[in-house]
């Protein structure tokens, strides 16, 4: 039997804009985000002999074929033409899950990472098209670090690291949003919060911690802060703790705050530990190395 391990980090969106609705029922996006060390952990384990088992040890999370792991192991061999003789994939969780963070999407790229690295079928570019079989996030996970994305998420620009000394203090409140649910009420509504992407990428481009800060947008947050009026009320904790900018990621639930200060995180995740049972702290991720280049 062969064990493999994995890593599978959880994302933020520095900015979040929807462009437009496509032919195919997805939409346009336009995304600056970044892969942060708060992350689950895999274990494949193949040639078990014994039928395919997926199993997390979150409750709220599916186990077997409904589980992103299960779905990106399959497309992975059916299109490799592999059988493992037997796959056993556990997940550890750590990301919150309905949060924003692209969790179950990392875990189905590090499936993907694994089975590749054990395979070694395919190019990173075709690990990404992959990918977005298995969903929209799933390409920048396997990309990983500071990007711009583009189309439904997987037309990809590689973009400096942050800064050095950037904090995140991250938030999971009770409340989860459905993503379908959130593009139809912006299909309607429409984008009232329109990020400044050309800003964010010049501040990232300058290493300019204060303008990164001030530039953290997402054309989601007022349809989930209308609904959930804690959104702005943690915002308002975060960036009185001295938060340089505060923000949701994805369609949410998670808010995040952006501080200069490691101390200063710290305390403003002590007071919310008091508020909200999930609080997490998190730094940004380096890019991964390119394991299979073209
Ligand atoms: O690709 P994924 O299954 O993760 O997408 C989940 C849902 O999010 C889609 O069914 C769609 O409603 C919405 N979505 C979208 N446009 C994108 C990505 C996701 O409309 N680019």
């Amino acid at each position: 039997m062969i064990v493999l391990h994995e890593t599978a980090p959880g994302k933020l969106n520095l900015t979040l804009d929807v462009l437009g609705q496509r032919p195919d029922g997805y939409h346009d996006l336009e995304m600056v985000m970044v892969s942060v060390s708060l992350c689950d952990s895999l274990t494949l384990e193949l040639g078990t002999g014994e039928p395919w088992s997926v199993t997390c040890d979150r409750s709220e999370i599916p186990d077997g074929p409904e589980n992103l792991c299960w779905k990106a192991a399959r497309a992975y061999c059916d299109a490799a033409g592999v059988d493992p003789d037997g796959l056993r994939i556990r997940v550890k969780k750590h990301i919150p899950a309905q949060a924003g963070m692209a969790g179950g999407s990392s875990d189905a790229a590090a499936v993907l990472r694994a089975l590749n690295r054990h395979y070694g079928r395919f190019s990173d570019e075709e690990l990404r098209a992959l990918g977005l079989r298995v969903g929209s996030d799933v390409p920048y996970c396997l990309f990983g670090g500071v990007a711009l994305a583009r189309g439904r998420g997987e037309l990809l620009t590689r973009l400096p690291d942050l800064p050095k000394e950037l904090y995140f203090v991250l938030i999971k409140p009770e409340f989860s949003a459905s993503t379908p649910a959130l593009f139809r009420a912006l299909d309607t509504a429409g984008v009232t919060a329109r990020p400044d992407t050309a800003a964010m990428l010049s501040a990232i481009q300058q290493q300019d911690r204060n303008a990164i800060g001030a530039n953290l947008q997402n054309a989601f947050e007022p349809l989930v802060a209308a609904q959930y009026p804690q959104v702005k009320a943690l915002r308002q904790i975060l960036l009185a703790h001295g938060a340089i900018g505060a923000r949701l990621t994805g369609t949410g639930s998670v808010i995040f705050g952006l501080f200069c200060s490691k101390l200063r995180a710290f305390s403003a995740a002590l007071e919310l530990e008091e508020l909200c049972p999930q609080v997490h702290l998190a730094e940004a991720l380096p890019a991964p190395p390119c394991v299979h280049p073209l």
